[in-house]
């Protein structure tokens, strides 16, 4: 195993130490993790009651199957601070996540947490290959979203340069972006693309600027996008992923040299994969959601947090640590169109194999009857405006015919003239719900 990367990038002996080194280190966190959370959050210590089980039972990482999972609703219920473990003159930071319906999570920090979050994402953009003295440039919103204050944190931590631009003001951040010339921009992969689109129409050749490297995460991308992002602006795009209930940005991360899904920061959160319907745990490498327990947060610990994401977990390549694979989605993005299970970026994956069409895509669902039936915007590349109606027409059979095959589902295809498909300055939202609930 190397331990050293060029360029004077010591890894943190954590990320080099060897599986029974990791295992220990983590059995320790989690007993401890566990006392913390019964010791001062009541829910804990009246669900692990209701299960008959104590943190003293928990004597290997596989007894962790024996404990109840915690929920969002936990958190809702519990609103605002009902499931902290600190007493509120220690918590120094607050974060939230809005959610579409009810109260918003809200999630706390003690200063030692705030240093782990740091710690992490600072080991993350590392991994990414980033490195001391190199210009961060960081598109991902600042406020009660955790995507900006944590990358700042982390990147500053590294001994990066920090230009803390945040979400919007899209020509202002490519002014910026040309004039600073960072080295690195850390952003959702759909902003990125309205930034791309951006810099085109600014007239600016995106191989003349500084970016070498896009730190991506926040909401489900493809392989596919990845290789459009990268083609386009001449970057390497890596995924960064994590939640605001287990941390923030830097839970798990991609590594440069294998560039094979993100690895996650085992010392600090435990991963399972449970089968989403009987949450029975399933072993490495099959498909389920992900549940995280953290292993040394103070004012918030998460003891079995059901993440929604689907994921496997795949065994480790650049760190001995393991990773996930790219998240299909959310359960509750999930789509269910005549009895066919589909997820946005099932649709995102066909899209991009059709080379006439952008990136942009939105799903608009209705419902006829009692049956459901899905268009998929799309616009024509700029370079393809120009197509006569009978090649406008074999594009979209084209892509109707891929999702058909790939997917299973029959969809009508609708030319949006080109820009008018709504761009993101955040998280994407390519799902339109025109069906009536009632
Ligand atoms: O999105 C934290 C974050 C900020 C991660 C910046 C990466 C970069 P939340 O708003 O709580 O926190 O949303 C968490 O976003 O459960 C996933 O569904 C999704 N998500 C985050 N990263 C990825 C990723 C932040 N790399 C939710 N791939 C998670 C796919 C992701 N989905």
């Amino acid at each position: 195993m190397n331990m050293q990367l060029s360029n004077s990038a010591v890894l943190d002996p954590m990320e080099t130490a060897s599986l029974d080194e990791l295992r220990q280190h983590q059995l320790q966190r989690l007993r401890w993790s566990l006392n913390h959370a019964y010791a001062n959050v009541p829910l804990y210590r009246q669900r692990f009651a209701e299960h008959d089980v104590h943190p003293d039972d928990i004597t290997s990482l596989d007894d962790l199957a024996r404990l109840p999972f915690t929920t969002k609703a936990d958190l809702r219920e519990n609103y605002p601070y009902g499931m902290f473990a600190v007493p509120m003159h220690d918590v120094v930071r607050l974060h939230a996540s809005s959610g579409t319906t009810g109260k918003p999570t809200v999630v706390g920090y003690t200063q030692n947490d705030i240093d782990t979050w740091a710690n992490v994402v600072a080991r993350s953009i590392r991994a990414a290959g980033g490195r001391k003295g190199d210009k961060v440039h960081i598109s991902y919103g600042y406020g009660l979203f955790t995507g900006g204050l944590g990358a700042h944190y982390g990147a500053e931590r590294l001994g990066c340069t920090v230009i803390p631009m945040s979400g919007g003001q899209t020509e202002k951040q490519v002014q910026l972006i040309r004039d600073f010339q960072p080295d690195i921009i850390m952003v959702t992969p759909s902003y990125m693309l309205n930034l791309a689109d951006e810099i085109e129409r600014q007239g600016i050749d995106p191989h003349s600027l500084a970016l070498r490297l896009g730190i991506f995460g926040a909401e489900p991308w493809t392989a596919e996008l990845r290789k459009a992002i990268e083609t386009r602006l001449g970057i390497t795009a890596l995924d960064i992923y994590g939640l605001s209930e287990i941390m923030g940005p830097g839970v798990a991360m991609e590594c440069a040299e294998t560039k094979d899904g993100p690895t996650i920061w085992e010392d600090h959160f435990y991963p399972e994969i449970v089968d989403p319907v009987t949450g029975a745990v399933l072993p490495d490498g099959q498909m389920g959601e992900l549940v995280f327990t953290s292993l040394s947060k103070e004012a918030l610990p998460m003891i079995r947090y059901r993440t929604r994401d689907l994921t496997r977990l795949l065994p480790g390549t650049a760190r001995p640590m393991r990773r996930i694979d790219k998240i299909t989605g959310r359960s509750d993005d999930m789509l269910i169109i005549r009895g066919v299970n589909v997820f946005p970026t099932q649709v995102e994956e066909q899209v991009l194999k059709v080379s006439q069409l952008s990136e942009c895509y939105e799903m608009h669902l209705y419902r006829n009857g009692n049956l459901d039936s899905v268009d998929v915007h799309v616009e024509l590349r700029a370079e393809h405006q120009g197509l006569n109606e009978a090649q406008q027409k074999a594009v979209c059979a084209e892509l109707s015919r891929h999702i058909k095959t790939y997917i299973g589902i029959s969809t009508r295809i609708v030319l949006q003239p080109l820009f008018s498909i709504k761009r993101s300055e955040g998280k994407a939202c390519h799902v339109i719900d025109k069906r009536n609930p009632a």
